[in-house]
């Protein structure tokens, strides 16, 4: 493995200022000054943190990380400020935005996602600097987030209707609908800093919740462009915004028992952390995303040019940093050469460069010490016997081309050890029993992808991998989407479910309306219903 700044195979790799096409440049650092808190945007006068791109400028002295801009570092004092903002806004279920009547928060949403449109050039400008992702990838990553609000509020409407009736059991006339839970803390990962931010914080938001959010380490800048989009659309105090230490802004969030909802994605480590900070975690709804080892199993008979190229997408899009991502692979040993050859001529013509760059799929890694962490992974694997098989492990920089391990065995720790990253470890098997073992003993339970033809040999997996998973991919790579699919995991992988329709029951609850069926009570509320006196106990249809 290398780490040479000077390796020939690398030269030119990171662009002079002035080789980056003017469109994408960056221009003047995003100084960050503010945050938002019940519907203003609070000057800091504080300390900043700056913000480093992966992508490094060649100035002549070798490759020195981009400075994207800084942002506030904040302490308990703005973070218990805003909290009281989010909690007023609430006030235990009856401020304005819990008791507004639906098609009103939607018309609220729908002008937030309007002004969200404005500043889709800006953000993905920011996604590109702030977290490496490809420009077509940030593109989807914006319009795939619009999407999911749009098809929020088709949701609620659907789910509005249903609940615009009453049901009579058992003499008991009664109206169910769902309500909000109070303050929700939404945390998204830097993967996907805008989608699966707004995954939580829309269905929360949408349905009656006070929200305050906080970006990811990574990925904090590309949010300020739409600060004033959520205060202008919102009433005081609905959305709030948070940043800086972990320790120093949210565990005081929590500890005030005053959270009622936590949405948070990334670590199971730091999500239990979190959780233990509530002083009554029975009071806590947690929606949890965390981590994920999921494996790709590639059968005797199975398309091997098929299994290829949905194990590359699957284990090598944005350089293997998603949470669906195939994190290892197991291949039959009557196939594995001829796999091997075919995976690796692959991995090495994937186009590497600047995420701006057109058809490029492999760029700079954003996390600090990330490429310690994976040569360290490669390295005890190398000592405990294992090969890079294809010609990858180099690093430059905040770049490694992507090293394809082999043979993977449960003495390394790359057979268990989440990477995250672009490194691929490859485990042959003669008896299926060997990774079906590895599933249930596995510490995850996100997903599975099954390569194969035969349709018996399938249906014999696919039984018992649905309890083991929440996902089976037929001859498909790992993917959370569509987003109308449930998205979730069994073990350390997940808490609760997320899809459009599944996200707003996880940040309401069911309540409701009864009465004892007589003739006093049908007057009553026939009264309220024809008066339109209640938002609850309403007839109303959303058309
Ligand atoms: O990082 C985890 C994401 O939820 C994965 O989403 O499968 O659409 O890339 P994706």
């Amino acid at each position: 493995m290398t780490g040479n700044q000077r390796d020939p195979r690398f030269a030119g790799f990171f662009p002079r200022e002035d080789d980056i096409p003017v469109p994408h440049r960056l221009g003047v650092p995003l100084v960050q000054r503010d945050y938002l808190c019940d519907g203003r945007l609070v000057a800091w006068p504080g300390p900043l943190q700056d913000v480093h791109s992966p992508v490094c400028i060649e100035a002549g002295v070798g490759p020195e990380p981009c400075l994207v801009g800084s942002y506030p570092l904040l302490t308990e004092t703005e973070a218990l400020e805003v909290l009281n903002a989010a909690c007023r806004a609430y006030d235990n279920g009856r401020g304005l935005w819990p008791t507004l009547p639906i098609e009103e928060r939607i018309r609220h949403v729908e002008h937030f996602a309007l002004r969200m449109g404005e500043v889709r050039t800006e953000v993905v400008r920011l996604l590109m600097w702030e977290i490496g992702k490809t420009l077509p990838d940030a593109e989807k990553e914006f319009d795939r987030t619009v999407d999911y609000i749009r098809d929020t509020i088709d949701a609620l409407k659907e789910l509005d209707r249903v609940s615009s009736r009453f049901v009579i059991e058992m003499g008991v006339i009664a109206q169910v609908r769902r309500a909000p839970l109070g303050v929700a803390l939404c945390m998204g990962p830097y993967n996907y800093p805008l989608n699966e931010t707004f995954t939580t914080l829309i269905p929360a938001l949408i349905m009656g919740n006070t929200v305050i959010f906080k970006p990811p380490k990574l990925g904090v800048l590309l949010h300020r462009p739409l600060l004033e989009a959520f205060r202008d659309a919102f009433p005081p105090g609905v959305v709030n915004t948070v940043y800086g230490e972990g320790q120093r802004v949210i565990a005081p969030l929590l500890a005030s028992g005053r959270i009622n909802v936590l949405a948070f994605i990334g670590s199971s480590r730091v999500a239990d952390l979190l959780k233990h900070q509530h002083p009554k975690p029975h009071r806590l709804r947690s929606i949890l995303g965390l981590e994920a080892k999921n494996a790709g199993i590639i059968l005797p008979d199975a398309d091997i040019k098929l299994a290829v190229r949905e194990c590359v997408l699957g284990s090598l899009s944005y350089n293997g940093q998603r949470c669906t991502a195939l994190k290892i692979l197991f291949v039959h040993a009557s196939i594995i050469e001829d796999f091997l050859d075919q995976f690796c001529a692959a991995v090495d013509t994937l186009p590497a460069g600047m995420p701006w760059e057109p058809g490029v799929q492999l760029t700079p890694l954003p996390e600090s010490g990330k490429i310690d962490y994976l040569r360290g992974l490669v390295e005890d694997a190398l000592s405990h016997g294992a090969h890079i098989v294809n010609g990858g492990g180099q690093s430059h920089a905040s770049f490694m081309r992507p090293a394809v391990v082999h043979p993977v065995t449960p003495a390394m720790r790359l057979y268990r050890d989440e990477q995250f990253g672009p490194v691929v470890p490859v485990c042959p098997f003669d008896d299926i029993g060997e990774p079906m073992r590895y599933i249930a003993e596995s510490e995850y339970g996100q997903q599975v992808s099954i390569f194969g033809t035969d349709p018996a040999a399938l249906a014999d997996l696919i039984d018992p991998l649905v309890n083991q998973v929440c996902r089976v991919n037929l001859n498909s790579q790992c993917q959370r989407g569509p987003d109308s699919l449930p998205f979730t995991g069994r073990k350390d992988s997940a808490e609760g479910t997320l899809s459009v329709s599944d996200a707003l029951r996880a940040f309401s609850i069911r309540t409701l309306v009864a009465a004892k069926q007589n003739e006093l009570n049908k007057g009553i509320i026939r009264a309220i219903v024809t008066e339109r006196a209640s938002a609850f106990l309403s007839t109303d249809f959303i058309l």
